[in-house]
């Protein structure tokens, strides 16, 4: 574990580092979320970016960019979702990370979706407090593949 672990803003420089961890085919896998290609990653972080109800932080390990850490409202629900360069998997970073946004955003109850198959995010999700409340068998990821998925919950 480490405590070298700090958020802030999202900046534009940040933009190509997330755009190179979002095209991992192992986290694509991990996380049954496909890669956007240059046009539609930067439309859409120019979209969320302007998007008020839309919580970005930059998550920095040693002055690093290693990732974004973010929550946002759908069907009004406000969920969180991360995801890390793969060269700082398994040193504590995500966990470390949610749990000072969780300091930072106080909005409960706070949901996450979740592949079955992504232990690792399930872990760090059930170590900042978040529970399985329930699941959703039908779900399809943008290349329409059907994903399970469990729906975690952080209770007020
Ligand atoms: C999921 C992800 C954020 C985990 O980040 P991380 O910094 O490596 O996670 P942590 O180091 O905080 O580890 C959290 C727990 O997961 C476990 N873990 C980490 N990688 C694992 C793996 N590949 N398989 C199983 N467990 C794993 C750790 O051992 C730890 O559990 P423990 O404390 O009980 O030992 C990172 O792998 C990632 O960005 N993946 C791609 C994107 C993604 O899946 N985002 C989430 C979408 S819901």
């Amino acid at each position: 574990m480490t405590n070298n672990i700090s958020l802030r803003k999202v900046q534009d420089s940040d933009l190509p580092i997330f755009f190179e961890h979002q095209r991992d085919s192992v986290a694509n896998q991990m996380a049954a979320f496909p890669a956007r290609d240059k046009d539609a990653f930067m439309a859409h972080w120019a979209k969320i970016m302007k998007d008020e109800s839309v919580i970005l932080k930059t998550i920095l390990f040693e002055g690093q960019v290693a990732g974004n850490v973010l929550s946002f409202e759908i069907s009004g629900e406000r969920e969180v979702g991360y995801w890390l360069g793969r060269e700082f998997w398994g040193k504590g970073i995500a966990t470390r990370a949610l749990s000072e946004f969780l300091t930072q955003v106080q909005v409960r109850p706070l949901y996450a979706h979740v592949a079955k198959h992504n232990i690792a995010s399930r872990r760090v999700l059930e170590k900042c407090g978040f529970a399985i409340s329930s699941e959703d068998k039908g779900g399809a990821n943008q290349s329409g593949e059907k994903v399970e998925e469990f729906i975690l919950k952080l209770s007020a």
